[in-house]
């Protein structure tokens, strides 16, 4: 593939190609998601390190009466990055969704979770959208005012200034009346943190060096995987979890078409997870053309569920 032009690579060889160019190599978090990324995935979110699944979970739960009087009752649910969408029911039953449609860049695994959410919602409209919900999206054409989802501090993938412009993205996809509701993990014990992202089962680890198993699997990589390993380092001053795959000795690999080398200590950054406080997310809000009008966390304020207004309408709840 050494003569591989830019389309024949895709989005994905596109930005792994790009991405191991630069002098700090990254690739974006989204390219995590094919299926067995997202089944490991799935496997976080039951880990004992990670709190922010059944922190949300509760909260959605316990917060099911505000949610249907703030969130717009009976409307279509667009839910970004919806991933097994286990903690979806709740939502549309405490707006009595009549529609809804989940957006998830992971295509099989989307299938998969919408064949299951039709067995247990059969009077549930669902039209699932494959795709990347940080470009323009082909959503179908639904009855407005809508609800916007966004659980999983997903948000928290983006540095601050991409965040607002995708929170401006949604606000203008979902149109006047819209409201958010999102979850966003919060700043908290740097320990506590990084065990969330670095589990004693090693399963983070997996989901991490999947990413280059997927390179291999999907763009002749040619990666030893077993010469990287997993390294999650909270980084106080962005206010930020970092996952790195980091080199344990030299090599040299073809991916994407191309060479590259890397030496013993070199990292590959593969996600960011930024954490914010309840003032820092009201700002993120208000930046990117929401209104905050309601907040809900735990006892530990270990993760927060807010409800935004689509501002500028002129109304409150
Ligand atoms: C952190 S997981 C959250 C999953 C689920 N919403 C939850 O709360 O547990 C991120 C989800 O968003 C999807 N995703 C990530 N980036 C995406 C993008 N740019 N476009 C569409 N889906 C994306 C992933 O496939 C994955 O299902």
């Amino acid at each position: 593939m050494t003569q591989a032009t830019a389309e024949a690579l895709g989005d994905f060889g596109r930005a792994v190609r790009d991405g191991l160019s630069q002098a700090r190599k990254s690739i974006p978090a989204r390219y995590f998601y094919d299926l067995r990324g997202s089944e490991l995935f799935e496997e976080i979110t039951a880990l004992p390190e990670y709190y922010p699944t059944r922190t949300e979970t509760a909260l959605l739960r316990h917060h099911a009466g505000d949610l249907g009087r703030l969130a717009g009752r009976g409307r279509a649910v667009i839910e970004f990055g919806a991933g097994s969408a286990t903690k979806t029911p709740l939502l549309l039953a405490a707006t009595e969704a009549a529609t809804y449609v989940p957006v998830d860049i992971s295509g099989d695994f989307l299938a998969q979770s919408v064949a299951a959410l039709a067995r247990s919602h059969p009077g549930l409209r669902i039209v699932p959208v494959a795709g990347d919900f940080s470009r323009p999206m082909d959503l179908p054409a639904l009855p407005r005012p809508l609800t916007g989802f966004f659980p999983g501090s997903t948000i928290g993938n983006f540095d601050p200034r991409a965040a607002v412009d995708l929170l401006r993205s949604f606000r203008e996809t979902l149109g006047e009346g819209a409201r958010l509701v999102i979850g966003i993990d919060t700043r908290k014990n740097a320990r506590l943190l990084e065990a969330a992202y670095d589990d004693a089962a090693g399963v983070t680890a997996a989901f991490n060096l999947n990413l280059l198993e997927r390179i291999n699997r999907e763009l002749d990589g040619t990666i030893p995987v077993d010469a990287f390993e997993h390294r999650a380092v909270w980084n106080d001053g962005q206010g930020r979890v970092e996952m790195h795959l980091a080199a344990t000795r030299a090599v040299s690999f073809s991916a994407a078409g191309r060479r590259f080398s890397m030496h013993p200590g070199e990292t590959i950054h593969s996600e960011n997870s930024y954490k914010y406080s309840l003032a820092e997310a009201r700002l993120l809000a208000r930046a990117s053309g929401w209104e905050p009008i309601a907040f809900w966390s735990d006892a530990d304020d270990m993760f927060g569920l807010h409800v935004w207004a689509a501002a500028g309408e002129g109304e409150r709840s």
